[in-house]
């Protein structure tokens, strides 16, 4: 800012219109399709960046150097550039189809051969005991990983090549397991980079009101540390949701969660989403989120083994069979 100062124009004669000239010419050549493309192409991968998470509890160290609260940076109120290309997906056709799915770890197959689709406006759960493969489906999904083979079609495109931020600008949205998010911005800041992320028409706004919905209006500027756990799984689900997906991924949502909490975190998705939307939840509740799903798949050594309605899938005796011995009991017992 210093060279730009009047001081120097009025020095040398025509100084300042050259050193505005030549930080265009190096902004053009470092950036040559413009500085919003660039923002927003951050945007997208911050927006779904696995970073730090929100669990740890404080600010980081240099959260606690910055003595005033954190405010959205004006940078993040400029308007969108690029359209959303997005089109609902007619109810009764798939918003997700898996297939043939396939994923090892060096020598630890994680999984196999698992298929299933998704329709849209369905909510569908996914049970099985730790270690099953369920969050690895997930980061297959996301592009978060890469699988080792199969195919995954999002609203009928076959989306295998595309990147995780590509396919968040698509509509696929999804909380983490363990949440995520930005220690040094706050929470309004964090649910702005997931709306310009996904290139949404006013990110502000738009993230203003999903603070709004989720009951977090009043903690928009505050601090992450601030937040309860109840609180950041809203936050999380906030934003997930300020992109408005159409296939929307929950990663043991209820989580931490007391049981007056877990009732009403499903109400707010509810209120949330699209009715052409289609959700899945991985829970190791069961007994909430077979109340809340139409179907559900049960994983159990990367293997698909039983999928259909809740109360089929829980009674049928391999499901049991593969809970009975597993650390699942232990979740089992403190719901
Ligand atoms: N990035 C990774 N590198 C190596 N192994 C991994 C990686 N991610 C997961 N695994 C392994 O893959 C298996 C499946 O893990 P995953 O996290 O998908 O299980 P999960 O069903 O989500 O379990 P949980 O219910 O405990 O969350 C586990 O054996 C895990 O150790
Ligand atoms: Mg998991």
């Amino acid at each position: 800012a210093m060279f730009l100062d009047d001081s120097i124009g009025e020095s040398v004669p025509g100084a300042q219109e050259l050193v505005y000239a030549a930080a265009l010419v190096l902004v053009a050549l470092l950036i040559p399709r413009g500085i919003l493309p660039a923002i927003e192409k951050g945007c997208r991968r911050l927006a779904t960046w696995p970073g730090t998470s929100l669990e740890q509890k404080g600010p980081g160290p240099l959260g606690r150097l910055a003595a005033p609260p954190p405010r959205p940076s004006p940078l993040l109120r400029m308007p969108r550039r690029t359209l959303r290309q997005r089109l609902p997906q007619p109810s009764g056709t798939p918003v997700l189809e898996v297939d043939g799915v396939a994923k090892s770890f060096g020598a630890n197959r994680v999984l196999s051969d698992v298929a299933f689709s998704v329709d849209a406006g369905r909510r569908v759960g996914i049970i099985g005991p730790n270690g099953a493969g369920k969050t690895t489906l997930f980061n297959i999904m996301t592009a978060h990983l890469r699988a080792d083979s199969g195919r995954i079609l999002f609203k009928g495109m076959p989306v295998d090549r595309m990147r995780a931020p590509r396919r968040y600008e698509l509509g696929m949205s999804r909380t983490f397991q363990v949440p995520q998010g930005f220690h040094l911005m706050s929470p309004l800041d964090n649910v702005v980079v997931a709306a310009i992320g996904a290139s949404m028409p006013d990110p502000m706004a738009a993230s203003m009101d999903m603070l709004e919905r989720v009951g977090l209006a009043g903690k928009a500027l505050g601090e992450l540390s601030a937040l309860t756990t109840a609180e950041i799984k809203s936050l999380e689900l906030a934003r997930a949701m300020v992109s408005e997906p159409d296939l929307l991924l929950l990663d043991e949502p209820l989580a931490g969660l007391n049981e007056a909490e877990r009732a009403r975190f499903f109400e707010t998705v509810d209120e949330l989403v699209a009715p052409h939307a289609a959700i899945v939840v991985i829970e190791h509740s069961v007994r909430s989120l077979i109340q809340y799903v139409e179907s559900v798949i049960a994983l159990d050594e990367g293997r698909v083994i039983a999928q259909g309605p809740p109360e089929e899938v829980v009674s049928d005796p391999r499901v049991i069979e593969a809970y009975l011995g597993s650390r699942w009991m232990e979740h089992a017992g403190d719901q």
